[in-house]
């Protein structure tokens, strides 16, 4: 009786596991520039599918640091990252154009380029994929049209506020309809209004199952968006939901 009752939470459990995707896993992970002190140390973190993560921490913690190793932006010096089912350590370079594609991302600097048009910019991940322009320009602008700039395509970026530019840049990040959708610090200089109309965009895409990890440093802001906290302090790491 006890055995079978055992066996069968066990199955229980195994399935129960298997219909949580995991997204990003991080084990052991250690991170420094060249030859410099350690960033990140023993970093061990799971997301899974469709979560919404504030990532916090004073200046200098390591949060740019930590979205950068999940874009697969920087390598990390020590450890395993697994993002979206791959491990970035192993991933081949006919893999990488997949990797870029899955995951949507938003530094901290908008990296816009001030010579072209805001759909000009949006068409840019677009044109390693094979598509015809005029596919590309409607998907472009389908993906302006879902941050709020619809009509603002032939407009240069110089041109727009800066929350429209924090926008520009999410649409540049979502046209490829990534999984995960990081972003860096994407409502600072920003006032309240644009920054929750700027978080909402986010919110909208994370109801739809893109799980969404944003670094910032306005913690009240974060706690009505997010579920859950990855906390960096020097040497140390918080986490106020890891899964068991
Ligand atoms: N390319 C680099 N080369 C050397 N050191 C770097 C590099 N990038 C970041 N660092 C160092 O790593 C530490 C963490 O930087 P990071 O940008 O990740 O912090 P942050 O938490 O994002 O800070 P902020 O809130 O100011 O954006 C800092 O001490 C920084 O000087
Ligand atoms: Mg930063």
């Amino acid at each position: 009786m006890q055995q079978s009752r055992k066996r069968i939470e066990t199955h229980g459990t195994i399935a129960l596991t298997s219909s949580i995707a995991v997204m990003i896993e991080f084990q052991h992970v250690f991170k420094s520039y060249g030859r410099g002190r350690n960033i990140l140390a023993d970093i061990n973190f799971r997301v899974t599918a469709g979560e919404f993560i504030f990532v916090s921490g004073a200046s200098g913690a390591g949060k740019s640091t930590l979205l950068k190793l999940i874009g697969g932006l920087e390598p990390a010096s020590r450890g395993s990252i697994q993002v979206n089912g791959q491990r970035l350590d192993k991933l081949s370079a006919h893999a990488r154009p997949y990797l870029r594609r899955a995951v949507g991302v938003i530094l901290q600097d908008t990296h816009l380029l001030y010579d072209r048009s805001a759909l000009q910019n949006v068409m840019l991940p677009l044109a390693v994929t094979g598509q015809s322009s005029g596919q590309a320009s409607a998907r472009a602008r389908a993906a302006l049209d879902k941050v709020g700039l619809a009509g603002k395509e032939d407009m240069n970026p110089i041109e727009l506020s800066g929350g429209e530019q924090q926008r520009l840049a999410i649409a540049r990040a979502i046209v490829n309809r990534p999984a995960i959708l990081i972003a860096d610090e994407p409502t600072a200089n920003l006032d309240l209004d644009t920054a929750r109309r700027i978080m909402n965009v986010f919110r909208d895409f994370n109801r739809v199952g893109v799980t969404t990890l944003i670094a910032s440093h306005d913690q009240a802001l974060m706690a009505q968006y997010a579920t859950r906290t990855l906390r960096l302090e020097p040497g140390k790491f918080f986490d106020t939901g890891a899964l068991a």
